[in-house]
């Protein structure tokens, strides 16, 4: 059965969140002092609040951009097949890109995008990602810079959806124990939708 609200308890607080974004921050400011065309690239939707937070810890140089992924599931289980649902609106060539993500899952979707992006040739292409979940890895991605490597626990806030809802939640909540063992037991994959 599709968990409720009831199922979810608080994870990461906002001022944890808050936190460690700032640090975020302070590191990839460090790391970027001599780029001179940073662009900032939100993975819709469920970037959104993480990214809106990460961008006032950045230079005041930075632009931002947004892309959107789908993923055909094929039957029960996905395809791993990821396309642009839409692009971005710059090209990016000898940019400095950073892909802002909510989670990293199986990685099918930022191997995806890390492979489309790079063809474009910019001069660095990073990946920063607020949650990495890697017990459920089914490609090998590098990560340049995690909030949080989190077990394999289904959740929701700051970003992050259940079919559509909760992605306003002020802090990061996950799926309780028992709700969770429902649905390790399930071979249905549908909560993991992307964005
Ligand atoms: P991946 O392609 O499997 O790495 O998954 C990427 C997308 O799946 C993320 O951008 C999220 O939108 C979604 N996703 C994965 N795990 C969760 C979760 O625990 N809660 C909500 N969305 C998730
Ligand atoms: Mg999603």
């Amino acid at each position: 059965m599709m968990p409720s609200f009831e199922d979810f308890e608080p994870l990461f607080t906002t001022d944890v969140l808050q936190k460690r974004i700032e640090e975020l921050g302070h590191e990839i400011s460090s790391d970027m002092v001599d780029s001179k065309n940073l662009v900032v690239v939100c993975v819709l939707k469920g970037a959104i609040v993480f990214m809106s937070d990460l961008i006032r810890h950045l230079p005041h140089t930075v632009t931002c951009d947004f892309l959107r992924l789908s993923s055909y599931q094929g039957g029960t289980q996905s395809t791993g097949t990821v396309r642009f649902d839409f692009d971005l609106t710059q090209p990016i060539k000898g940019k400095d890109v950073l892909i802002v993500e909510d989670i990293v899952d199986t990685g099918l979707s930022m191997s995806f995008l890390l492979k489309a992006l790079s063809a474009r040739e910019p001069r660095t292409l990073k990946i920063c990602t607020l949650l990495d979940k890697p017990a459920r890895r089914r490609r090998e991605v590098p990560i340049a810079y995690t909030g949080f490597q989190i077990e394999d626990r289904f959740v929701i806030g700051y970003g992050l959806d259940l079919e559509g809802r909760y992605r306003n939640l002020p802090y990061v909540a996950a799926l309780n124990a028992k709700k969770q063992a429902e649905l390790d037991g399930n071979s249905e994959d549908a909560l993991h939708a992307p964005g």
